[in-house]
């Protein structure tokens, strides 16, 4: 089994990261393959809206217009068996490299080519509240809805707080010791 981190923090130090890499060492222990990747360090565009009525060749070809990093990523999710989407809480929402990779993303997703590898792969999801420590359930939520309309089978999604990071780290261990089994199974 292959699985995939991405962050949406460009921290890999932070705490986005300690609760991603906690998911980690738990697929790890089941010897699963795990990769990383940071949004903020590639060259991903927003989404152009390329034609007057909103659409482009996302619709007609399952594939963006815009050569960049994104399709690279795309292949990348496409090879593999899990991902784990970890997202620092900002204003209560996505951070805007996620933000701008997933709203792409969801549209190449409505057709039949852009989906193809992509659809039903199983998701974690992660919020961290690094702050205050508020907003990550609603971060959660967000992260929930884009990442299904995507096509992914979210598994299960843990927000986090500042306050309770110690404590979130070691249900993500078993969060992800779980998925591995999980996958094992499906
Ligand atoms: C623009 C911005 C908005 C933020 N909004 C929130 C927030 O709504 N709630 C909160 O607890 N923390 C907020 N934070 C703090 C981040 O959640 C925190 O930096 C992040 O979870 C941890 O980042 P790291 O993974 O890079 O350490 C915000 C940070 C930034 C930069």
């Amino acid at each position: 089994m292959q699985a995939l981190i991405i962050h949406g923090s460009r921290n890999p130090e932070g705490q986005t990261a300690r609760a991603a890499e906690a998911c980690a060492d738990g697929l790890r222990g089941q010897d699963v393959k795990v990769e990383k990747v940071f949004l903020p360090e590639l060259g991903i565009e927003r989404c152009r809206q390329c034609e007057a009525n909103g659409w482009g060749i996302c619709r007609s070809e399952g594939r963006c217009i815009i050569d960049d990093d994104f399709e690279a990523l795309c292949q990348q999710i496409r090879q593999a068996d899990a991902v784990v989407w970890a997202n620092p809480v900002y204003f209560s929402d996505l951070s805007e490299s996620l933000r701008a990779f997933l709203d792409r993303l969801r549209r190449i997703c409505r057709h039949e080519a852009g989906k193809e590898g992509i659809d039903g792969t199983l998701a974690i999801g992660i919020c961290v509240a690094g702050g205050g420590g508020g907003g990550a359930p609603a971060a959660a939520m967000k992260l929930e809805e884009i990442v299904s309309r995507c096509g992914f089978d979210m598994a299960d999604m843990i927000p986090v707080r500042r306050q309770n990071l110690e404590h979130k780290v070691e249900v993500l261990k078993l969060t992800g010791a779980w998925l591995a089994g999980y996958s094992a199974r499906v």
